[in-house]
């Protein structure tokens, strides 16, 4: 452990439970996608509520590179991209950025728009199985791309222009229907999507490119049609709240028996979550009031009860409320059953759980619910867990982004003193966690 530095360990008291209110702002992974989607526009987009997360700043990063000219807008959190002098980026500059995030392999549809081509550095992003981008690929060669892996990355152009297709994804993958929107929406013609992503932070992206100009139509049965335009403009957006975040708090105050009120976290978009957060035991309330709303989460008191969750697709339980959630299911009585089927290696985590006196038994088989890709592919994707459990201090390594979030929970929730290695993972997509958690009464610190 001694290659960490001081800003990268945080020292958990834990036994407290969590009690206050924090707020949430723009979601991660909207956010991301819709400062891509400035690119695509001629004159400068605008987006407001933007958390202060290393993800964002990665993309800032990436689209100063192609010469987007990104400022502070007069109000927190509020961003402005000027893209009136978009440019190639150097292929070694780009290349820095590798490993860091996925998000690059977005930027191919509006930079084969705006410049002919794109070079896509080899991509990062947490540690949960292969993540290919075999989906992306095969649409942008659909559209007419011609894609050469070099060395360092792939090198894309459209010789012949990108042209509108029919495309059916084998699995609704979010990045994927993603990056067909973004090529899709300047493509000459119409592009046919079956099997599409709907994810809440799709549709808010459709939301920020239809104030461009695009016309997309949302069909029913996960069929999405998007009519090519020749240009596009920027725009004006507040983004979705982030309710993987506003989860992962939940999570948080009900494993340490606490009450926390999460500001700007929407029931629509968790309904599926609210759901299992009851079935547990735990008590939420929503706050609609504009502005000041939000949604309080808490630990009623007694015994929580074990559950069987599947993780799927939206509208299921989403993969990114598995591994906080399942620190809460340690304190549950009986047995609780969870299926992962979004990801084929999201269950790692457990072992640093059971560490700290979780008994979790992972499985290869499809426990639960019904049978899923990974079921015959030899992945530990399912898993029981006993409960309840006395959680004790562990000095934890951060493996990726939400697992560290579970790690930190589990810290929170346990007896002593724990160490917590690797936390500058999770400034990849909570902002300001530290402050957060000492506003609710956490005793953390630092080194
Ligand atoms: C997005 O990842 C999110 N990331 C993930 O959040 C989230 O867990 C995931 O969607 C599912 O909701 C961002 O938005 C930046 P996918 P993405 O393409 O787009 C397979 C977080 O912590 N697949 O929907 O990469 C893939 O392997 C992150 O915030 C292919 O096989 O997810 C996976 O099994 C973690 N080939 C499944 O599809 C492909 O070309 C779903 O992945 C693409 C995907």
């Amino acid at each position: 452990m001694t290659n960490y530095d001081a800003g990268d360990v945080l020292t958990v008291h834990g036994g407290t439970p969590l009690n206050g209110e924090l707020r949430v702002r723009g979601a991660k992974n909207l956010v991301s996608k819709a400062m891509v989607a400035a690119l695509l526009g001629e004159t400068p987009s605008r987006l407001y509520d933007v958390p202060a997360i290393r993800d964002v700043e990665v993309v800032t990063g990436l689209l100063e590179l192609h010469g987007v000219k990104v400022t502070r807008g007069a109000l927190d959190g509020e961003l402005v991209f000027d893209t009136s002098d978009v440019e190639s980026a150097n292929v070694d500059e780009i290349n820095v950025h590798a490993g860091s995030s996925r998000i690059p392999i977005l930027f191919c549809g509006p930079l084969l728009h705006r410049l002919g081509h794109a070079f896509i550095p080899d991509l990062g992003g947490c540690n949960i199985g292969g993540r290919p981008i075999d989906f992306h690929i095969q649409a942008l060669r659909e559209f007419g791309a011609v894609v050469d892996k070099s060395e360092k990355g792939m090198d894309i152009t459209a010789p012949d222009g990108l042209k509108g297709a029919k495309l059916e994804l084998p699995y609704p993958s979010v990045g994927a229907t993603e990056q067909i929107l973004l090529t899709a929406v300047r493509a000459e013609g119409v592009t046919e999507l079956r099997n599409a992503a709907v994810e809440p932070e799709i549709i808010d992206l459709i939301c920020v490119l239809q104030k461009m100009g695009a016309i997309i139509k949302v069909h029913t049965d996960r069929v999405i049609e998007i009519q090519g335009v020749p240009r596009l403009t920027g725009y004006s957006h507040r983004p979705i709240p982030d309710r993987i975040e506003a989860a992962s708090w939940a999570a948080a105050a009900l494993a340490t028996r606490g009450d926390v009120f999460v500001k700007g976290a929407r029931q629509a978009d968790m309904m599926t979550f609210l759901n299992l957060f009851t079935s547990v035991g735990g008590a939420f309330e929503i706050d609609d009031a504009p502005g000041t709303g939000g949604i309080r989460f808490w630990h009623p008191g007694g015994e929580l009860k074990a559950v069987a969750m599947e993780t799927d697709v939206h509208p299921g339980f989403m993969t990114d409320w598995q591994q906080p959630m399942v620190v809460a299911l340690t304190q549950a009585r009986g047995l609780s059953i969870v299926h992962e089927t979004v990801y084929e290696r999201r269950l790692g985590y457990t072992a640093a759980l059971n560490q700290m006196g979780a008994t979790i038994q992972t499985y290869r088989e499809c426990l639960g619910g019904t049978p899923c890709r990974f079921g015959r592919r030899n992945f530990m994707h399912s898993a029981v867990i006993a409960g309840p459990s006395k959680l004790h201090a562990a000095d934890l390594v951060i493996p990726d982004l939400r697992a560290g979030f579970s790690h930190l929970i589990a810290a929170l929730a346990a007896e002593g003193t724990s160490r917590v290695y690797g936390v500058k993972l999770i400034q990849r997509g909570y902002e300001d966690f530290e402050g957060k958690l000492n506003a609710l009464g956490a005793h953390v610190e630092l080194g």
